[in-house]
């Protein structure tokens, strides 16, 4: 969604803003812009479209030269993709840069007409935010920022500047993330760590309703009533070339071969003597033997990996899971019980609607438990107990090594409830757990066994209109985010079914050539899943199959076999993910694609 910038300091801030902007371009946007204090007033330059076309506008018409300003990169959701409606926006004596949503805005902006402000340019929220600033701007910055929060209904966060503060970046939070990074004389605001990491690694994370100064290099923080507030400096743990493409050309194939590093990271600190251990994640045997029910929430890949968790608890641990798309589970009134656990999966740890299953489930009694990537997140803050997964920054839209760690999490999950609930020996999960640490050199060798079949199966894609991934059991679990993949960055109409169920209506959509892509890695379903295949095939269907070395399909069963690596049926997933994944990269690719940034998309959803 929408990312924020700021610089207070003594380089230029536009080269600073923009330069920041760029590493918020996986956020998803549409136009871009920048505000900065030339000579005691403010310039505003932006436009529709790219931060090229933003850098190549200033360059026709004239750079701001300043060291204090603030920077935005827009994902449209009032009004259109347009020069008008791209931030900053301006009051008489404000201007503003926002991430979120305003939900009362219309009653907003009738208010101030009804008080003879007539000047409204763009058909945004923002603008209405920036009015409201200046409606109540009496010269006392913090009572005005005050004031007008008080009026807003939503979630947002802001970067301001008032025409009489030269100098000045004002900052305040309401639920959309905002950080403070501190430099050497030099201060930031960023909705997230990758814009400042160039430029320093210690930063500051805005809490609700607190409001953060930026002056001469250095900041303040205080509460809406004004009081001065200490907060503890954070110190990223990453350094600028993880959130740089280091010689690939694309983040999302450099974050595809970064997964058994990611994996090994997120779970070796969690195994002790052979055994998974979630101690140190505030989980105790005594709350997982009293688990009632699991409800596993989540948006997009992130539920999908919740998914297998299912698959997986349920047959080791034989407690209930139930897993829901976090925008329906909000809205559904759902049973939730003190001995019940809601798990949050989130690689950003700020996507609305998980969070907002969050706070229900917290208001409801339940136990909660955020899985989440991004340190410090709303999501991972705000949960009762918290598994980080270590991945790194995952830049690329499409999320690959996130969810492989998810999956490795909800497998050590998996393994310690189910030995809390005496459903496995410590002899089983030992033999469990130390499968789990083969997995990234499983992953890495999977990645070199299957590169050049799915760059070349690839091909047999890009001209399809529409496909179907199937699967049985795990492997139907799995398909999901398969389909999921490819077509949110090849643009090809995909679907994901249960192999068995294609008989009750979707078989009739195979045509002649229509690729199906058949995940057929768990050898207790195998039988079963190929005949499905030739169900398919014998319609015209060209199938991909993906199963493992030693798996035993008729040639004549599929047009292109994938093999991969053969390890337990129940791990089959952290392999059989990966061709998916490349396969959705080169189809992408192949077609010309922008893979990190699909059209339409945002990383992280902070807006329902
Ligand atoms: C993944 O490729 C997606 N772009 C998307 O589905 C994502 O997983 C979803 O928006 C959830 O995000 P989160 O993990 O940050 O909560």
């Amino acid at each position: 969604m929408c990312g924020i910038v700021g610089y207070v300091g003594p380089r230029d801030c536009t080269d600073v803003l923009v330069s920041a902007l760029t590493k918020l371009e996986y956020r998803g946007y549409d136009s871009a812009g920048i505000a900065v204090f030339e000579g005691g007033k403010i310039e505003v330059a932006k436009t529709k479209g790219r931060l090229a076309d933003l850098s190549a506008k200033m360059e026709r018409e004239g750079k701001p030269q300043g060291h204090a300003g603030i920077g935005h990169t827009r994902w449209a959701t009032h009004g259109e993709p347009s020069d008008v409606n791209s931030h900053p926006h301006s009051g008489r004596r404000v201007t503003i840069v926002h991430n979120g949503i305003i939900e009362n805005y219309k009653q907003l902006k009738q208010f101030l007409i009804d008080n003879d402000r007539t000047e409204f340019l763009s058909d945004t929220d923002t603008e209405v935010v920036a009015q409201l600033l200046d409606f109540y701007y009496d010269g006392n910055p913090i009572r005005c920022i005050r004031r007008t929060l008080h009026e807003l209904r939503g979630s947002f966060a802001l970067g301001i500047v008032f025409a009489d503060r030269p100098e000045t970046v004002y900052a305040v939070r309401c639920e959309s993330p905002l950080i403070v990074g501190q430099g050497q004389n030099e201060v930031f605001i960023a909705s997230d760590v990758p814009a400042i990491i160039k430029y320093t690694k210690d930063y500051y994370l805005l809490e609700y309703g607190e409001i953060a100064i930026l002056k001469n290099g250095s900041v303040q923080f205080c509460s809406l009533h004004g009081r001065v507030i200490e907060k503890e400096l954070h110190t990223a743990d990453w350094d600028e070339d993880s959130a740089e493409k280091g010689g690939y050309p694309h983040f999302m194939i450099k974050e595809i071969h970064e997964q058994p590093t990611a994996v090994k990271t997120t779970i070796m600190p969690r195994i002790e003597d052979g055994l998974p251990n979630l101690a140190e994640c505030g989980i105790t045997f005594g709350t997982l033997r009293r688990l009632k029910n699991i409800f596993i929430v989540a948006c997009g890949t992130a539920m999908h990996a919740g998914m297998v968790g299912k698959y997986v608890i349920e047959k080791l641990a034989r407690v209930p899971v139930t897993v829901d798309i976090a925008s329906e589970f909000r809205y559904r009134d759902p049973m939730l019980s003190r001995d019940d656990l809601v798990i949050i999966i989130s690689q950003s740890g700020e996507t609305a609607d998980s969070k907002a299953v969050l706070n229900l489930a917290k208001e409801r009694g339940a136990r909660t438990l955020a899985i989440v990537n991004v340190k410090g997140s709303s999501i991972a803050r705000e949960a009762d107990m918290v598994i980080y997964t270590h991945a790194g920054p995952e830049i690329a839209v499409a999320s690959t090594k996130a969810y492989m760690v998810q999956l490795a999490v909800m497998y050590l999950f998996a393994f310690e409830t189910a030995i809390a609930k005496g459903r496995i020996d410590e002899t089983e999960c030992r033999h469990l757990t130390a499968e789990l640490v083969r997995m990234p050199k499983i992953i890495e060798q999977t990645i070199n066994a299957v590169v050049d079949v799915c760059q070349y199966v690839s091909t047999k894609l890009i001209t399809a209109d529409s496909l179907l991934y199937i699967g049985r059991g795990l492997d139907y679990a799995l398909s999901m985010e398969g389909s999921l993949k490819l077509k949110e960055i090849s643009y090809i109409h995909s679907e994901s079914y249960a192999a068995g169920e294609l008989k009750h209506g979707t078989i009739s959509l195979i045509t002649e050539g229509m690729p199906v892509i058949a995940v057929a890695t768990q050898n207790t379903l195998l039988e079963k899943t190929v005949s499905n295949i030739k169900e398919v095939k014998a319609r015209g269907a060209m199938t991909i199959v993906i199963c493992d070395e030693n798996a035993d399909i008729d040639k004549d069963a599929a047009d292109y076999m994938i093999r991969i690596p053969q390890i337990s049926e129940m791990l089959m997933p952290m392999v059989a993910t990966v061709p998916m994944q490349l396969l959705a990269y080169y189809t992408s690719v192949n077609k010309g694609n922008d893979v990190d940034k699909p059209r339409n998309l945002a990383k992280s959803v902070t807006v329902e």
